[in-house]
């Protein structure tokens, strides 16, 4: 195999539009439904720091890596890495981490679809000026109206999986497409005018009193909340390293690493792109729409009494009442929405994306059949999600151990993916990439020479940093070391 073959699949039509694609991927519901809230659920400043050093120290090698990985191979995740084992000369079960992505994918993509249903579900909510409202509520009754309202939505089945399925056919659409047609114009687009209406959102929250309480909230650090939560309310205080668990996974959710998306647009790179740059300006992309995200919610949670850990609704629970006091609210939040919506599906074609390349590959399929059938398994599986918060919401099938206590089939679906997954699949490619492949080749696709000062660097990361820091935080929570 030599790198300088292309794709089957096709290939980016330059380093510009991988950058596009691959942050359009990294870029979605995770930066701005999920960090906000799991940042709430830990309490603030610790974990947003742990965060910050999971991406940089353990996710951003890993990055390269992962892009590294698919340029070589320029094949689906299973292929790629059938391949490169074999260049190696190691065993072909390396495969199995291209098996474990493709799994990955198709989980997330469930639930995440469910979710990115929520946000369409409010562009026509938001357009038609259902929460200007809450100008003419008492202060204390807007909340109440802010959160009925979402749960009016999430506790019927039926506009969930209307939602859902609406999602999953746009996709499929543009995953059917192919890799150029599409994909690369929209997220053009679309990703600047996210980070204006953010930028527009953060000076909004700048004029409520309580933004330096959401300043305080995100950046002041306390370990002690992030290791021993519920000490206020408890008197037995345990330690736990739950919390940094949640940080690491976030980071890799949040970068889409660890599960063959961006190993797949890795392949779909062209030869002379350098990997090193590209890694960095993904990352800081996501990381700064992270942080934006929570400097617009958290004023508003302080400023309406809000509490910070109420979970997956707390976007949906905070943005509506800003909307609604602003002059032309409606439009922005509308705007808001659909921005979000066009971001999430940036990251749900990555999602899809090895699953097909894979189906592709065997040659039983063309693309759009395969999108189909991928998508499809998707969708049946985000039905436990769709329940989860209605008809199955009592439906808790690991309550019988105490850290799962409570955790509907979406809380768990969430945990096996972004929090034991990726992560796993972040370690094996770390372990192959930094022990197991000839160094002089990995240094020649990263366009460095072994004995460079930075190549040196990244590899000591990949080597010793990532496997040894994933490693410790499951030996931690698995509560062989605590
Ligand atoms: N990174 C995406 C987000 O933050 C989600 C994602 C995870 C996409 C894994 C691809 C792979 O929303």
């Amino acid at each position: 195999m030599s790198s300088q073959n292309t794709s089957i699949h096709g290939e980016w039509s330059s380093r510009l539009a991988f950058i596009f694609a691959a942050t359009g991927s990294a870029v979605g519901l995770g930066n701005i439904w999920k960090f906000p809230y799991i940042t709430g659920e830990n309490g603030g400043g610790a974990f947003v720091i742990v965060y910050l050093i999971c991406v940089f120290m353990i996710c951003m090698p890993v990055m390269m890596a992962e892009i590294m990985l698919g340029r070589r191979g320029r094949h689906s995740p299973v292929n790629t890495m059938r391949a490169l084992a074999q260049e190696t000369g190691r065993s072909r079960g390396w495969q199995v981490l291209g098996w474990m992505g493709v799994l990955a994918g198709l989980l997330i993509l469930s639930y995440y679809s469910v979710i990115a249903g929520w946000a369409l579900a409010y562009i026509p909510r938001l357009a038609s000026g259902l929460f200007t409202t809450v100008n003419t509520l008492p202060p204390e009754e807007v909340n109440q109206f802010v959160s009925l309202k979402f749960s009016d939505l999430i506790t019927d089945p039926i506009q969930l999986l209307g939602w859902h399925s609406i999602f999953i056919i746009a996709t499929i659409l543009m995953v059917a497409g192919g890799v150029q047609k599409g994909l690369e114009r929209a997220v053009q687009v679309m990703m600047p005018a996210l980070f204006i209406v953010l930028l527009i959102l953060v000076f909004y929250a700048m004029t409520t009193d309580k933004f330096m309480t959401g300043l305080h909230f995100m950046f002041d650090v306390n370990f002690k909340q992030l290791f021993y939560p519920h000490c206020e309310t408890t008197t037995n205080c345990q330690f736990s390293g739950q919390g940094v668990l949640s940080a690491m996974g976030q980071a890799f959710f949040s970068l889409s690493l660890g599960m063959g998306s961006i190993m797949v647009y890795g392949a779909y790179l062209p030869r002379h792109a350098s990997i090193a740059q590209t890694t960095a300006v993904v990352v800081l992309a996501d990381t700064v729409v992270a942080i934006l995200a929570g400097l617009v919610i958290f004023p508003i949670v302080f400023s309406h009494g809000l509490a910070p850990a109420q979970g997956p609704g707390l976007v949906f629970n905070t943005l509506p009442i800003a909307f609604g006091q602003m002059p032309a609210g409606s439009l922005f939040g509308a705007l808001f929405f659909l921005l979000l919506t066009l971001a999430a599906a940036t990251s749900a074609i990555s999602l899809l994306e090895p699953a097909t390349a894979w189906l592709v590959e065997t040659g039983k399929f063309n693309r759009p059949w395969a999108a189909i059938t991928c998508g499809l398994v998707s969708w049946l599986i985000g039905l436990a999600t769709v329940f989860s918060f209605n008809i199955w919401r009592e439906v808790t099938p690991l309550a019988m151990f105490a850290k799962f206590e409570g955790k509907t089939l979406f809380d768990l679906l969430d945990f096996l993916t972004a929090n034991v997954m990726l992560p796993l699949g972040g370690f094996f490619i770390a372990i192959f990439v930094a022990w197991l492949m000839n160094n002089q080749k990995v240094a020649e696709e990263l366009d460095a020479a072994t004995q460079d000062r930075s190549y040196r660097f990244w590899r000591f990361l990949l080597r010793y940093v990532t496997p040894v820091g994933i490693g410790l935080v499951f030996l931690n929570v698995i509560g062989v070391i605590s």
